[in-house]
């Protein structure tokens, strides 16, 4: 049986890639991608999933959502993705639409319109448009199938300061209000995402596809290593997004524990935190499933299987 999906995101590198694997998978069906402003602002991020889905050949509905966090200013990446976000190849000018309205009111008139239990949202961006959602139609969150995420990080730290990812970073109060919902949530963080760390093989092995979809994947790759490279010291770089598609799609893949997550919202040195209660102390109830682990060669391979079916 397929499973359908709403994918959130804010292109980005990573992100597109994990589009790109969902719309390669018969195992999912994407029922839209709604955008939001993260890595960079939202008339770049929608733009970026323009040209993404361009390039997939599929068809898909794209929806723009905020364009900033609940209650704070919007904090980008352009560092790390680019002046577009997407930088590393060059796709010119988007030639799929967008479409007309609001991505939160698509997230909500979907999970009212389809069966309850049966659609599954995956943010890869900060959590504004889910957590807008949730607040103004709260009716859906006990619709919703499953929540799979890419954000946090414990026992890694954070990488946009010391102690917070950035997807919780920029919007720590939506990320508060997804985590206290009650919903069946799955959270990839950088404990996970930083072992799936791309190889010089690996790329090899996607330009030699000899498509546009493998060189893309190849050259956004290239590109935003060179900034994991310089800070971490690492031979590749890490795939945090795909993790969350590779998942729904294996999910023997991955391990992890059902545990307590917190997010710190108003700390001195430690707003946007994760506080993942992985070892029981805090008697507080399990609202995750907190990933550690992946079977790195079986998420790569599964990657360029999937590209390979592109263009
Ligand atoms: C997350 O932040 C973004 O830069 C990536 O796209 C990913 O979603 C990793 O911290
Ligand atoms: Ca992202």
């Amino acid at each position: 049986m397929t499973r359908k999906i709403i994918i959130d995101t804010d292109p980005g590198q990573d992100d597109a890639v994990a589009i790109l694997l969902a719309l390669a998978s018969p195992e999912l069906e994407v029922l839209g991608i709604t955008t939001v402003a993260g890595n960079v602002p939202l008339a770049l991020t929608t733009r970026n999933a323009q040209l993404t889905v361009g390039l997939s050949g599929r068809e898909v509905p794209i929806v723009a959502g905020r364009d900033r966090p609940l209650n704070r200013p919007l904090v980008t990446a352009e560092y790390v993705h680019g002046q577009t976000g997407l930088d590393g190849i060059d796709l010119g000018v988007p030639q799929v639409p967008l479409n007309p309205g609001d991505g939160v009111d698509f997230i909500i008139d979907t999970l009212r319109r389809e069966p309850e239990g049966t659609v599954t949202l995956v943010p890869i961006g900060p959590l504004t448009n889910i957590a807008a959602a949730f607040e103004r139609a709260p009716d859906i969150v006990a619709r919703v199938q499953q929540v799979v995420l890419m954000g946090g990080g414990y026992f890694e730290g954070g990488n946009v300061t010391p102690a917070a990812e950035f997807n919780i970073y920029v919007d720590p109060e939506a990320a508060a209000l997804v985590l206290a919902s009650g919903v069946d949530l799955v959270m990839m963080p950088l404990d996970v995402t930083h072992k799936a760390l791309t190889s010089a093989d690996w790329l090899a092995g996607l330009r030699a596809l000899g498509t546009r979809a493998g060189e893309a994947v190849a050259s956004w790759t290239d590109f935003f290593e060179r900034y994991d490279r310089e800070k971490y010291g690492s031979a590749g770089a890490p795939l945090h997004d795909p993790c969350t598609i590779a998942y729904l799609i294996r999910p023997e893949l991955f391990s992890g524990r059902r545990i307590n997550v917190e997010i710190e919202t108003e700390g001195r040195y430690t707003t946007g935190m994760t506080v993942a209660d992985w070892w029981g102390v805090s008697g507080r109830a399990p609202n995750a499933l907190f990933i550690r682990d992946i079977d790195r060669d079986g998420f790569f391979d599964l990657l360029t299987e999937r590209i390979a079916t592109l263009d």
